[in-house]
């Protein structure tokens, strides 16, 4: 549908090439979208917004038709059912490289993730240089405000679990929020993702390593929602269990094709 422009060419030279889009899925986040869009758009002036709802019951959609209607730097995709977080993501993605950003953003609609530490993750994008900068719980300055003990065990015990199985030598393998390099972010996902949720966070980190791209995290202040409720479910834990879970395997017995291209980039 999206035919212009042709592929590999809108990053490199297109009018958005240096413009970030934050993409932000939503499904039943009426409370918190219109709040989300302000404290990116103020946060980041030059960024843009791109709203990718399910269809929500709750009218989170329209909402985010208003914002767009009163701003050009906000977008809103509308997709028919509730497919789950991954397939929001890529259709989110795959907007943005049909119009040629530079740099793509995930970051959730609920608060959890500071539009206010945005700058920091653009910095490193740039300064360190990095192909994906993930904000960061679990490294030096990293926090989380208002989770239980068992929640920090979970994130912490996940990611420990995702970085021996898989390889990746990230502290936080699950964090939501993250900015891509667009060109690196269109190869990572060239193949098709299928997981969905914590484990679509590990699988993308998870290519882009093994690709030898550049990966760094820098330390985020993650704040549990305080409006709506949380969509992830213990089928979510269970998928990512699974995966990372038959990923270590393969990459042990596998061993050669495992880590074809780190060479390629720069280890770290
Ligand atoms: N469009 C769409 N479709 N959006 C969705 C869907 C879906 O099926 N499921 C969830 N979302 C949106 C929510 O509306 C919210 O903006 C964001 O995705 C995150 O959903 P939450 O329900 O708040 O997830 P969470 O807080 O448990 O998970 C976050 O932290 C995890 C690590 O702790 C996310 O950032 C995960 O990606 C991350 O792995
Ligand atoms: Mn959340």
């Amino acid at each position: 549908m999206l035919s212009e422009p042709a592929e590999g060419e809108a990053g490199a030279s297109g009018a958005l090439a240096g413009t970030p889009l934050v993409v932000i899925p939503t499904y039943n986040e009426s409370l918190n979208v219109e709040s989300i869009v302000a404290r990116v758009r103020t946060a980041v002036p030059d960024a843009h917004v791109l709203v990718v709802d399910d269809g929500s019951p709750d009218g989170t959609g329209d909402l985010a038709d208003a914002l767009a209607a009163a701003d050009p730097q906000v977008h809103v995709l509308h997709r028919t059912s509730k497919a789950g977080l991954g397939a929001a993501y890529l259709a989110g993605f795959a907007w943005a490289f049909d119009r040629g950003y530079g740099v793509v953003v995930e970051m959730d609609a609920d608060g959890s993730h500071l539009p206010e530490q945005l700058p920091s993750l653009l910095a490193a994008v740039d300064e360190r240089p990095a192909d994906l900068v993930i904000g960061s719980r679990w490294v030096r300055g990293g926090s989380v405000v208002n989770w239980p003990l068992h929640r920090k065990l979970l994130s912490r015990g996940g990611s420990i679990y995702a970085r021996v199985m898989c390889g990746i030598p990230v502290r936080d393998a699950t964090a939501g929020y993250r900015a891509y390099r667009a060109d690196a972010l269109r190869r990572i996902v060239a193949d098709g993702i299928e997981s969905q949720g914590y484990c679509f966070q590990i699988d993308l980190v998870r290519r882009a390593h093994h690709a030898g791209m550049r990966v760094v995290e820098v330390p985020v202040t993650f704040v549990e929602r305080e409006r709506g409720e949380s969509k992830m479910s213990r089928d979510i834990v269970v998928e990512a269990m699974g995966r990372v879970t038959r990923w270590g395997f393969e990459r042990v017995t596998r061993r050669a094709p495992a880590r074809p291209t780190v060479a390629a980039g720069v280890p770290r």
